[in-house]
């Protein structure tokens, strides 16, 4: 499991460019106890937007990426074997409910089933953590709040959040952003010029629009990030595009094919 716990310091806020009121949004559900559910394609700004809001908010920032093995007590903890003594040692979940502070579950979805009932009473008005190993029941402090974000595109039909969880959080859709906004947010994390960043976009653009036809996922803002910081570090343009924007998304060497003449068209 990976698991990350921080404070982050009010004088290094992860930059993050909002696409529209999420930062408010995020604001009023901290504020308001309300939990969070994040979803929207890879490589949006998600885990990016939740830093932001950890730093700004001066909150501890507990992330847990989920898995398929993950499981209700990976989160809250077990006792553990240490020098001969049986000891609990807390999960990443009952430890963010003990300190305080954002705890973000990362692709949700993923994780085995019993993950939901020890989110439940967390996610209602009760805001508490049983656990039943120990017989605590641990109240959340105000400062608590859930974030859990998923990718609807991978959701397969077993793969999905029960009404019963899902309805229990505010939900936010996250989506690239438009294409000038999405441009300055490439120069900045990358240092290439907007003008030498602009093709690249365009380019993305149109690898988008091929979603669900020829491609499961289209070009996130992630690999055009990738693809500029290659060319800022020198790497020729078309060689840095093949690796980034069009390797990744594919294996059918037809669709390959099909994607590098979409490049040669809007870069040359
Ligand atoms: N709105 C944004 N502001 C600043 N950077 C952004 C934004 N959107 C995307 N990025 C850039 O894209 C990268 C990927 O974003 P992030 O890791 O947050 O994606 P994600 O939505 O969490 O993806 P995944 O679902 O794969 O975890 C960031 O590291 C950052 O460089
Ligand atoms: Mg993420």
């Amino acid at each position: 499991m990976n698991v990350a716990a921080f404070v982050p310091s009010k004088t290094a806020i992860p930059y993050y460019a909002p696409g529209g009121n999420e930062v408010a949004l995020f604001e009023r559900a901290w504020a308001g106890q309300l939990p969070l559910l994040l979803k929207g394609p890879t490589g949006c700004g998600k885990t990016r937007f939740v830093a932001h809001m950890a730093a700004r908010l001066g909150l501890p920032l507990h992330t847990v990426s989920c898995h398929d093995d993950l499981t209700a007590a990976d989160l809250t903890g077990r006792y553990l074997l240490k020098g001969g003594d049986t000891v609990w040692t807390d999960g990443p979940l009952t430890r963010a409910v003990r300190e305080g502070g954002i705890c973000y579950l990362d692709e949700v979805v993923e994780a085995r089933k019993d993950v939901a009932v020890v989110l439940h009473p967390l996610t209602d008005d009760r805001r508490i953590l049983p656990l039943e190993r120990t017989g605590e029941e641990l109240a959340a402090p105000q400062s608590f709040m859930l974030v859990v974000s998923y990718n609807p595109g991978y959701q397969s039909l077993i793969k999905t959040m029960k009404p019963s969880t899902r309805q229990r959080f505010v939900a936010i859709e996250f989506d690239f952003l438009p294409p000038e906004q999405e441009m300055a947010v490439v120069a900045a994390e990358s240092g290439l010029s907007e003008t030498r960043v602009r093709p690249l976009v365009q380019l993305a653009g149109r690898l988008r629009a091929l979603k669900g036809q020829d491609l499961e996922e289209g070009v996130s803002t992630r690999l055009i990030v990738y693809c500029a910081s290659l060319i800022e570090a020198g790497l020729p343009t078309r060689e840095a595009v093949l690796a980034t924007m069009i390797e990744p998304l594919t294996d059918d060497a037809d669709v390959k094919a099909a994607l590098v003449e979409i490049a040669r068209a809007v870069i040359g």
